[in-house]
């Protein structure tokens, strides 16, 4: 299993996201959850908002029922996004989200704790007002941001003092404006247009660690492009890319990721064990530049 840097942690290059979870019933998560660690997949990545906090709650009790140690886990959790408010990253919401994910994933501390969306009403001071009591609390251990571009880091930044760790992001190769606005540089194409402040070389600049979300999807939830008709290009290109590394499709979508020198995470979405290990394989296949061109191609973008 590949490994990444995360902050001062080695954390393996899969993320196991726990978006899904609460779809499961009692064995069928234990099953997950077993399959995941069985394969060194430690790390998940959970959120307040998960099936309303159903999420979490199936990841804790599995945990209990499965006895597994908490040092043997590394748990991520997001908060500031409150459904019929928008956004709210008041200390008083950051702290009372954070005790809600301890509750339901029935630990004393979450190893990483990211702000789920940009909240345009946020005060600097009250995040790290929020941060420094956590942290003092031991509630949580290290701090990061999703969705977020350089200038939203920047200004946050003015305030909090602990390491901003990671900026979780969507990203696959039919979603990939992080990379297409690198390449079309000065041209009047769309994709040329940064529609994301440049923040993949911004969190390079800043080691700050890339998550990418739904890494099999296009558009914002607009569906799944494995298997999908619509990118039979794609797929025919992935296809051939997986026999060539004796992996499956999926998995060469994670190698693609990967492969980036930004040492991505992928955050799979997946609650079926055999996708999950089908994905891991990916994250020891290392693809040849031309493979990895290849399928940037195929998912629809131009070079220049
Ligand atoms: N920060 C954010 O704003 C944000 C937003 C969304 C998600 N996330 C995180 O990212 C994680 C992933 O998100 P996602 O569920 O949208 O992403 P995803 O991994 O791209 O999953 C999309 C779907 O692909 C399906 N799939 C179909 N064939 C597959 C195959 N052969 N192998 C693997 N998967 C296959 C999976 O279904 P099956 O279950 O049938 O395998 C899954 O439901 C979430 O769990 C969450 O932790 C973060």
């Amino acid at each position: 299993m590949k490994f990444v840097q995360l902050g001062d942690r080695r954390v393996p290059a899969v993320a196991v996201g726990c978006m899904g979870l609460a779809a499961l019933g009692e064995k069928e998560c234990d099953a997950f959850v077993s399959a995941a660690l069985e394969h060194g997949l430690n790390f998940f990545d959970h959120a307040d908002i998960y099936g309303g906090g159903a999420c979490e709650s199936a990841f804790g009790a599995s945990i209990a029922r499965l006895g597994v140690a908490r040092e043997k886990i590394v748990l991520q959790s997001k908060c500031g996004i409150v459904p019929g408010v928008m956004f709210d990253f008041s200390e008083k919401h950051i702290l009372e989200a954070v005790d809600g994910s301890l509750r339901r994933l029935r630990t004393d501390y979450l190893d990483v704790l990211l702000l789920h969306r940009p909240d345009a009403l946020a005060e600097p001071a009250e995040v790290a007002a929020a941060f420094d009591k956590l942290e003092k609390e031991g509630k949580v251990r290290s701090f990061g941001v999703s969705n977020m571009h350089p200038c939203q880091i920047e200004v946050l930044k003015t305030c909090v003092k602990q390491p901003l760790i990671a900026d979780q992001l969507q990203f696959s190769p039919a979603h990939a404006g992080m990379i297409s606005c690198g390449f079309e540089v000065n041209m009047c194409t769309d994709a040329g247009i940064s529609h994301d402040g440049y923040i993949l070389d911004y969190c390079r600049l800043h080691g700050m660690a890339v998550q990418a979300w739904s890494p099999f999807r296009y558009g914002f939830f607009e569906g799944v492009f494995l298997d999908n008709e619509k990118f039979a290009g794609l797929n025919a290109v992935l296809e051939a890319v997986g026999e060539a590394h004796g992996i499956g499709k999926a998995a060469a979508v994670a190698a693609w990721i990967l492969r980036h020198p930004a040492k991505m995470q992928v955050v799979t979405g997946t609650v079926k064990p055999a996708h999950l290990l089908d994905i891991a394989a990916g994250a020891d296949a290392c693809l040849t530049r031309e493979e990895w061109y290849k399928i940037y191609m195929a998912a629809g973008h131009i070079l220049p």
